[in-house]
């Protein structure tokens, strides 16, 4: 097990998974959430610029992409790009590319974006600088859905620690036999919402027996 930064364990554990991600959709107990995620995502980004932050191996971007004008895809991971690309989208309007989400864009150009399976990865001490970073990309009315798990005993690994700052970590284990501390945070409702501020208007928050989506229109002129 390492002992670096999580941040710097998070992208070298995707990487040694990769090939091995996406059992994680494979579970039955998750098919109806996945199914209905699968239908509604498609209408959410109906012809919008979107980018994906941390696109992983791809699985929902044909989904997020389908009726978008262009889509961005983006991850740390060239191990997890590669899959992405072979995923069955347009390749006239979806793209794909190297990009660490904190990382600031130089020009609000996207009015959607989209992150899967990302927040309970960010720790809680750099989740402005997350947001920060992907609310420079967007114009505002960008529209923004960020989706994640929700902590089911016995679907979900368990937590086996949390850090002085709240953070929560699973230890999971590869084929390959290897096991890793992986900080994988819960948020409530109440949380995520906190973090948002007044800017994120018309904000929905909705739960799935295993997954939590959270949608808002981002608007930079709001005060709170
Ligand atoms: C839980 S996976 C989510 C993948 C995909 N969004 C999904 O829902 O299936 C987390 C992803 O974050 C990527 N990642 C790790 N650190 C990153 C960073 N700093 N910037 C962008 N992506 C990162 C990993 O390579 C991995 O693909």
């Amino acid at each position: 097990m390492s002992t670096s930064a999580p941040e710097t364990d998070l992208a070298q554990y995707y990487a040694l998974r990769a090939h091995e991600y996406e059992a994680v959709y494979a579970k039955p107990e998750r098919q109806v959430d996945i199914a209905q995620i699968q239908a509604w995502l498609p209408g959410a980004f109906e012809g919008r610029d979107g980018v994906e932050v941390a696109c992983g191996t791809g699985f929902w971007t044909p989904f997020a992409a389908r009726r978008a004008s262009r889509w961005l895809a983006t991850d740390l991971n060239e191990e997890t790009l590669v899959l992405a690309r072979r995923k069955p989208v347009d390749g006239e309007r979806v793209h794909f590319e190297r990009r660490d989400a904190y990382a600031s864009w130089a020009a609000p150009t996207f009015d959607a974006a989209f992150a899967g399976f990302w927040w309970s990865h960010v720790p809680l001490g750099r989740l402005n600088d997350w947001l920060a970073a992907l609310h420079s990309g967007l114009r505002p009315g960008a529209r923004v859905v960020l989706m994640d798990n929700r902590y089911v005993e016995g679907s979900n690994h368990p937590i086996h620690r949390r850090d002085a700052q709240g953070n929560t970590y699973q230890l999971r284990r590869l084929a390959d036999g290897s096991q890793h501390e992986v900080l994988k945070n819960f948020p409530t409702q109440a949380e995520a919402l906190a973090v948002l501020g007044p800017q994120a208007c018309a904000v929905q928050w909705t739960e799935t027996t295993y997954y939590w989506l959270l949608c808002y229109t981002w608007a930079p002129e709001a005060r709170g």
